[in-house]
């Protein structure tokens, strides 16, 4: 596995609308290893592919620890009720927003072998899914902030 680096705001790599998988490769695992690899050395709960460079639906989440979500092309199926909290994102270290999202999404995914299934978030769960899949179409939490949030 391998560290990668995160690109930062203001990268136009982050306003790139990603290509779906078409095929889950030994390559493609191999990102997926190196993008748990590098959130967890940044102690995030969330990377997409477009953070480290690759232009593919692809992010990890792991809010809980221990507790890995791997989403191949994901897509919201269902979402409900409202929640407004604190949100940041790798790629605009130490700095956060307030946004306004659903209180709890349903995600349908592969896995990395190429398994559908789907996952029910709610909370912070739920805020990461969003988050991670507004990467994949080049919208960042600033886009949806209501206020961001300066540090005392
Ligand atoms: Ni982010």
């Amino acid at each position: 596995m391998a560290k990668l680096k995160i690109v930062k705001f203001g990268d136009e790599t982050l306003r790139k609308v990603c290509r779906p998988v078409d095929e889950i490769t030994p390559k493609i695992t191999r990102l997926l290893d190196d993008m748990i690899e590098t959130m967890r050395a940044a102690n995030g709960c969330g990377l997409a592919a477009p953070q480290v460079g690759v232009l593919r639906r692809i992010a990890v989440i792991e809010v809980e620890e221990g507790v890995v979500y791997e989403l191949i092309n994901p897509k919201i199926i269902a979402y409900s009720g409202e929640q407004k909290e604190t949100e940041g994102c790798l790629s605009n270290p130490g700095k956060w927003g307030i946004t306004k999202r659903p209180a709890a999404v349903t995600v349908r995914a592969l896995n990395r072998y190429g398994k559908e299934y789907e996952l029910n978030g709610k909370d912070l769960l739920a805020r990461a899914i969003c988050h991670e899949c507004d990467h994949l179409d080049g919208k960042l939490y600033t886009d949806v902030q209501i206020k961001s949030v300066e540090e005392d």
